[in-house]
């Protein structure tokens, strides 16, 4: 099986998603560690509690992205993972970080990219009155929420829509659509 880490910076509910599917019969990838820029990202204990071990590495605690990368990648040796699965993790990653997993870091984004990267995806999908959101998987390149797009989930946006609700319609999808990317994306590496 192919080893992953996953980062994240809260909840940590595609984390989740992903550790229970790794916990399936013939899942082709284990996550075997799970990394937060927060220590008190709620997913950190989740996975704790799901016998993933844990690590944080806060950005205040290093004089320099730079010095927190090199952490992270010290870590990471450790690790041993093949692919890096970014779930919330609210962070842009250097070109010199990504050059060490180059084509192996996947990153979900909550909505259909190339639309609305960055913040505030789902407000800025309902002030242009899009009738149509969702969710992508891509692979991670040095632009934010950049790089090729695996796949992709839709739902509606419905009259009323605040973005609360519509990222809570998003979030189903994205729970059922990450799994099943790196499901195939790993599947396609071996
Ligand atoms: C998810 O909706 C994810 O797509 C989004 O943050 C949320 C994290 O929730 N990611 C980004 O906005 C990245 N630019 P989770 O911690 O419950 O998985």
């Amino acid at each position: 099986r192919k080893r992953a880490v996953v980062f994240i910076s809260g909840g940590g509910s595609n984390m989740v998603a992903l550790a229970r599917a790794a916990q399936t019969p013939g899942y082709p990838v284990e996550i075997v560690g799970v990394i937060a820029d927060k220590a008190d990202a709620g997913g950190l204990e989740k996975a704790a509690s799901m016998g993933i071990p844990t690590f944080a590495f806060q950005r205040g605690d290093f004089d320099s992205k730079a010095a927190h990368e090199r952490a992270i990648l010290t870590c990471l040796e450790g690790l041993t993972p093949d692919l890096l699965c970014l779930a919330g993790y609210m962070r842009l990653l250097s070109a010199d970080f990504i050059r060490h997993y180059e084509g192996r870091i996947l990153n979900i984004h909550p909505s259909l990219l190339p639309l609305f990267p960055g913040l505030h995806t789902h407000q800025r999908a309902i002030d242009a009155g899009m009738t149509e959101a969702g969710c992508t998987v891509h692979v991670v390149t040095e632009g934010m929420d950049e790089g090729p797009v695996l796949a992709q989930a839709r739902v509606p946006v419905l009259p009323g829509d605040t973005a609360e609700t519509l990222a809570a319609r998003v979030l189903v999808e994205e729970h059922k659509l990450y799994p099943a990317t790196l499901r195939a994306f790993a599947e396609d590496l071996v």
